[in-house]
Parts: C-alpha cells; sequence; structure tokens
C-alpha cells in the first residue's frame, strides 16, 4: 500500500512513520512544511530505507497537493499536519485555521478526486473542551459534545466537523482519532514534558501555569502511532475512535516526576500566571477502540516518562539545535514577563 502521512517531520508524524516502517512492507511517504515545528532530523533514521520518501509541501497549497496525488496514487492518507501549541493559538489565532481547517479540506478534496479509499483525521480530546477538577467519574466519550476552548481546539473542531461533512455529503471514506497529550522522542520542547526537561537539565526555572493542578491524560507517543494503525486498516468508515490510557496527572505531579528522575531540586519550580481560559482537566474514555479495535497501550506512564527523559538526555545534540535562535525568541517572549 502506498500511505501518504502529513505533518511527518513533527513529534507524532515522525514517530508514526518509523511505526510504519517498522511494522509494515507499505511506501511511506512523508510530508511536510518544515514549519519551526518540522525537523526533517526527526526522519533521519529512515531516510536511507527504500520505503521512504520525503516531500517538502504545504497542505493548504492546492495545486501543489493535487499534482502530488495525481502522479503517487495513495491508498491511505493520515493527516497529522497542523498548527499545535495552544499557547501560540492564543498568540496568533489565523494560521491556525489556515492550516487546521483548510488544508483539511485541501487533502480531503485531493482524495475525492483521485480515489484515496481512507482519509484519517488526525484529532485530539480538546475538541470536547474541559471536565471539571472534582468530577473523576466524568469522561470523553465519543459522543461527547464538541465544546472548545482555545483557537487551537476550535480549530481542529471546526476540522472534525468538516471531515463529517466530507463523509456524509460525498461519501469520502474517513475516520478521526481524537487521543489524549502524548509524551515521547521528538517532541518539540515547548510542550509541558520536553520543556520541563530541558530548563530541569540546564537549571532554568520550571514554568508551571497556575497551580499545577490542571490534569492531562497521558499516552506514549508509540500507542498513539499503534491505534491509528490500527483504525486506517480496521477502523469503520465513518467513525470516531477515542484513544487514551488512563492516565491522569495534575501537572504538577509530571513536573515533579521530571525533577526527581534528573535529580534536581523542586526549587526550580516556578508558578507563573496562568494560561488563558486554561482547560482544568482531559480524561479519555477509550473503551470503544479497545472493544471494537483490541487496541492496548503498550506503556507504563512510570517506565514511559524515564525512558523518555534518557532519549531526551541521549539527543543532547537534536535538543541544542531546537532550543537556540528562534527558539529563545519564543521562550522570551510566552515567559520573560509572565
Ligand atoms: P507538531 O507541531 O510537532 O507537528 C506538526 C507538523 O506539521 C510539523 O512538522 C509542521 O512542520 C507540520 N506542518 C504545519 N503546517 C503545515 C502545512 N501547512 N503543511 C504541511 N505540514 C505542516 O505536532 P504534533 O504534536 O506531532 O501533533 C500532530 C497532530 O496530532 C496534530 O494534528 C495535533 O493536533 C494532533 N494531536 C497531538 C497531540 C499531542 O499531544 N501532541 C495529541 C492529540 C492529537
Ligand atoms: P501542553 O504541553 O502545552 O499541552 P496541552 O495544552 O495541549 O494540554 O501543556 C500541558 C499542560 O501543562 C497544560 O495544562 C499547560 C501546562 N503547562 C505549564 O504549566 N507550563 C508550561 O510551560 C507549558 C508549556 C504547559
Amino acid at each position: 500500500m502506498k500511505i501518504l502521512v502529513t505533518g511527518a517531520a513533527g513529534f507524532i508524524g515522525s514517530n508514526f512513520v518509523y511505526y510504519l516502517l517498522e511494522k509494515h512492507e507499505d511506501e511511506v511517504w512523508a510530508l511536510d512544511l518544515l514549519t519551526y515545528a518540522g525537523n526533517l532530523k526527526n526522519l533521519d533514521g529512515c531516510k536511507d530505507n527504500p520505503h521512504f520518501h520525503f516531500v517538502k509541501a504545504d497542505i493548504c497549497d492546492r495545486e501543489n497537493i493535487n499534482k502530488l496525488f495525481a502522479e503517487e496514487r495513495f491508498d491511505i492518507v493520515v493527516n497529522f499536519a497542523a498548527e499545535s501549541h495552544v499557547d501560540r493559538s492564543i498568540e496568533n489565532p489565523g494560521i491556525f485555521l489556515k492550516t487546521n481547517i483548510l488544508g483539511t479540506q485541501v487533502l480531503m478534496d485531493a482524495c475525492l478526486k483521485y480515489g484515496v479509499s481512507r482519509y484519517h483525521q488526525v484529532s485530539t480530546d480538546e475538541v470536547y473542551g474541559d471536565l471539571p477538577l472534582d468530577r473523576k467519574d466524568l469522561y470523553f466519550t465519543e459522543s461527547t459534545p464538541l465544546h472548545t476552548s482555545s483557537p487551537y481546539s476550535a480549530s481542529k473542531a471546526s476540522a472534525d466537523l468538516l471531515v463529517m461533512a466530507y463523509h456524509r455529503t460525498y461519501n469520502l471514506n474517513m475516520t478521526i482519532s481524537r487521543c489524549s497529550n502524548n509524551y515521547g522522542p521528538y517532541q518539540f520542547p515547548e510542550k509541558l514534558i520536553p520543556l520541563m526537561i530541558h530548563n530541569a537539565q540546564n537549571n532554568i526555572p520550571l514554568p508551571v501555569y497556575g497551580q499545577g493542578l490542571n490534569v492531562r491524560d497521558w499516552l506514549h507517543v508509540y500507542d498513539h502511532c499503534s491505534a491509528i494503525d490500527l483504525i486506517i486498516r480496521h477502523g469503520q468508515n465513518g467513525e470516531v475512535y477515542n484513544v487514551g490510557g488512563h492516565n491522569e496527572k495534575a501537572n504538577i505531579e509530571v513536573v515533579k516526576t521530571i525533577l526527581k528522575i534528573l535529580d534536581k531540586p523542586q526549587s526550580l519550580i516556578t508558578y507563573v500566571t496562568d494560561r488563558k481560559g486554561h482547560d482544568l482537566r482531559y480524561a479519555i474514555d477509550p473503551s470503544k477502540i479497545q472493544k471494537e479495535l483490541g487496541w492496548k497501550p503498550k506503556y507504563h506512564f512510570e517506565e514511559g516518562i524515564k525512558e523518555t527523559v534518557d532519549w531526551y538526555l541521549n539527543h543532547q545534540e537534536w535538543l541544542d539545535s531546537i532550543t537556540s535562535g528562534a527558539y529563545m525568541e519564543y521562550y522570551q517572549r510566552m515567559y520573560g514577563n509572565r
């Protein structure tokens, strides 16, 4: 099979490309615009694989996307390409609407035009909004209403609605996955876990928003990849699948775990001004994908987070190449006066 993976030089996309090449004999086409978040170094380990092909392209560039689809005739398209950071969406929503919504439309139009048999939209649990901290009995299911908080989550929810509309109106063969927060190798250090690892390593204060009590449901990126792989091959046309491993942690707990693994003092923690509209708690009910597709996560958080910290320690050059230049400007802008 010929599979197009968009956003393939980003965090989850690159992990998914490695997953596909390891588990299957498919021809894998990795597409990425290489924005600040896309890094070709993330794909270094597969550049000599004869089943791997890289294309630099913008999913919003209709002409170029149509040309690629006409030439390559993909069987499956998996769309990871997106602007993905909530804090950046609060600063500048426009690019989120363009890439996350209009880019999705361009890809789906190409799927219809060139007879792609399955379009998969990588969505997020953030489309459901948040749950209260004092109702541990509540979880997001696939039928929880969409109720977004940030421009990022609103753009992802809009894309989901558009994907469903293309299914109903034009019979697009599609699936959607909505996963909880991922951690693991190759994550850009603007996100909680790699940012805290990088700061702790360098004895820079660890900026915890608010009181650090917001809860996220963490899943190792490998387990997200295995879920998407199952969905694109065995998922039902037109269905949404929630993906999560029942691993809820308050942010402060995650930060303290990282400090402990790195043997750094808790005095590095600094509480800073909270994120605007900060979602309180995410918690996924994954029973549908477990029952229908037999998906099970491989990682427990305790071993996954240790392995992840080790990965960043062993990839110092990768981290250094990202955390200089534009990253420093971003960091100063975001945290300088917080
Ligand atoms: P990321 O920011 O690390 O990667 C996004 C990639 O998309 C980058 O390589 C970037 O260069 C590329 N890209 C951006 N605009 C593009 C465009 N116009 N054309 C082509 N490529 C473009 O993000 P990630 O964390 O790997 O997330 C990937 C997907 O998974 C996103 O759709 C995100 O909403 C979703 N998701 C992420 C998480 C998480 O915890 N990180 C959880 C659930 C869902
Ligand atoms: P993040 O990794 O940005 O993912 P998301 O907002 O998509 O869940 O943030 C995870 C949590 O960590 C979120 O509650 C915000 C918090 N956070 C901090 O406290 N400090 C930080 O510097 C960052 C980046 C996030």
